[in-house]
Formats: C-alpha cells, sequence, structure tokens
C-alpha cells in the first residue's frame, strides 16, 4: 500500500491554499524553476505547518485559511527580498508566519502588521461571531509561533489611524498586503496612503476584492500596471515598475547595493 504525504495545504486544513507558480511569476517576472525551488524550500516547514494547524483546532477553527496564499507569500518574501513588509489584518497571524518565515531564511528584512481585533462573544463561536474574532483570551497573532514574535512589528489599532503614520517613516515600502476592512472606500484610503513610499518593483496585495469594487483596478491603473489575479480567485496583485538601472560612466549598471533593513535573529 502506498502511503500518500499530504499536501502542505491539506496539512494546513485547506486544500484551496494550493501554491499557485504562475501567479507568483507574474508577480515577480521569477522563472517557474526558481519559485518551484522555494516551495520546495517549505517541505522543511511541515512541523510548522502542523503547528499552525494544532493552534487552529486548539482555538476551534478547524477549517481555516484566512488567506487562501500563504505559500506565495513566503515565495515572494523569499525572491524579492524586501526590507520593509506591511500588511493590514493579522487575526489569527497566517500570513504573518509566512511573511516572518521567509525574512527569517532571508536573514533581513522588518515585517510591520497593523490588525484591529474583533472578539468571539462566547467560548465558542457561532454563526453571530466573525471567523476572524479572536478566540477568548488571545490576543492578535494568535497563532504565530512564539519563536518569530522577535522583531515583529505589530500595531494594534485602526489602520485608518496606523497606516498614515507607518507610511511617514523614512523607509520605503517593498511589498504591502491588505487584509483588514474589505470596503471600496478603506481599500482606495489603504492603496493612496502607501503609494507614494512604494519602491520601485514593489508589489502590492489585495485580497476580498469581491467586496471592494473596483478600487484595486484603479489603482493599477493610475500605477499603469496590469492587475495579477490569482487563478479564479479575488486575491490580487500588482507591481510597481522596476526603476531602470542609471548607467555608470563607462556605460555599464552599477551592481546592485543591499538595502538597509535590521537583520533578523534565526529561531
Ligand atoms: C481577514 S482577517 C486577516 C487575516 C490574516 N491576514 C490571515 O492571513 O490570517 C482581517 C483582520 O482585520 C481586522 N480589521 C478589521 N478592520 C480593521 C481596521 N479598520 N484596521 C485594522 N484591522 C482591521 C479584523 O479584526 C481581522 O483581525
Amino acid at each position: 500500500m502506498t502511503v500518500r504525504t499530504p499536501t502542505l495545504s491539506a496539512l494546513l486544513g485547506d486544500p484551496r491554499a494550493k501554491p499557485d507558480v504562475r501567479w507568483v511569476e507574474r508577480l515577480t517576472g521569477a522563472t517557474p524553476t526558481k519559485i518551484q525551488r522555494t516551495f520546495a524550500e517549505l517541505e522543511g516547514e511541515r512541523e510548522l505547518v502542523e503547528e499552525l494547524r494544532t493552534a487552529y483546532r486548539a482555538g476551534g477553527r478547524e477549517f481555516y485559511a484566512q488567506i487562501r496564499a500563504p505559500f506565495e507569500l513566503y515565495a515572494l518574501v523569499r525572491l524579492l527580498r524586501p526590507a520593509h513588509v506591511v500588511e493590514t489584518g493579522v487575526s489569527s497571524g497566517l500570513s504573518s508566519t509566512f511573511f516572518l518565515l521567509g525574512l527569517e531564511k532571508n536573514r533581513t528584512g522588518v515585517l510591520h502588521s497593523i490588525d484591529l481585533p474583533t472578539h468571539q462573544k462566547g467560548p465558542v463561536r457561532t454563526d453571530k461571531d466573525s471567523p476572524v474574532s479572536l478566540p477568548p483570551g488571545l490576543s492578535t497573532g494568535w497563532a504565530v509561533p512564539a519563536s518569530f514574535r522577535d522583531g515583529w512589528d505589530l500595531r494594534i489599532g485602526p489602520s485608518q489611524k496606523l497606516l498614515p503614520q507607518l507610511a511617514n517613516s523614512r523607509w520605503p515600502i517593498d511589498l504591502f498586503l491588505h487584509d483588514d476592512l474589505h470596503t471600496p472606500a478603506h481599500l482606495t484610503f489603504e492603496l493612496e496612503t502607501i503609494r507614494p513610499r512604494l519602491s520601485p518593483g514593489a508589489v502590492v496585495l489585495a485580497d476580498n476584492t469581491v467586496w471592494t469594487g473596483g478600487a484595486f483596478d484603479r489603482f493599477a491603473a493610475a500605477l499603469g500596471v496590469p492587475v495579477v489575479r490569482k487563478g479564479r480567485t479575488d486575491l490580487v496583485g500588482a507591481r510597481v515598475p522596476p526603476k531602470p538601472p542609471a548607467p555608470t560612466r563607462a556605460g555599464r549598471a552599477p551592481a546592485a547595493g543591499r538595502r538597509t533593513a535590521p537583520p533578523r535573529r534565526s529561531r
């Protein structure tokens, strides 16, 4: 009898979280072979995926992948090597975990996360509770393994207040994920807040765009780039055009310099 190893998405508890090479390819321009190699790295992280699943079960969430692209988030971090990643909407911290894992592997870069939590009303989640509400006694990022928390810039409060503060920092944003309040006005507000702070080649993602009208399309049109949809889902992305390298006096482009970001401590 052949014993099949479960896929990572099945191990996580949501087969719909299957990694999509083509989506990452269109967002980064990396070759499929290179992208497959970053997904293959995750095979060594089965224990982490099991740890997340166990945390979800303990929190009363049997079937739970709030964002159906955790492995792609990891791949984007590995391929783009961002100095600063910003996300709005943390909840249990699935997206945060895979961003943090990628940054740890890169040994550089910081994740800045914003979340205004909602709380489950009673000891057991009912239909009246949002699936993203916090189980009793737990706080934002409750499933993120403790070993990842060092150096994680987690800010609790409304993104309406905290994102403009974050965008006022001197560093540029290399990777952004919107996954908090899914309304057209709020997504427009977040995209317009970060737009002036995006680095050349930055990738911007938004989940649940079925609820946000034409907000993301307008943002991509303003950048003059296509909207890159993950399969048939409503998770979309766009890439800021990379800056063409400035020619040197000899007419050659200079070697790429490293952007400065604090080094990450390893687990
Ligand atoms: C869909 S969940 C995030 C899922 C998360 N990205 C993941 O991968 O597990 C949305 C989160 O955004 C929070 N939220 C809602 N409105 C917000 C706001 N105005 N500012 C910040 N966070 C908000 C919700 O309470 C919830 O924790």
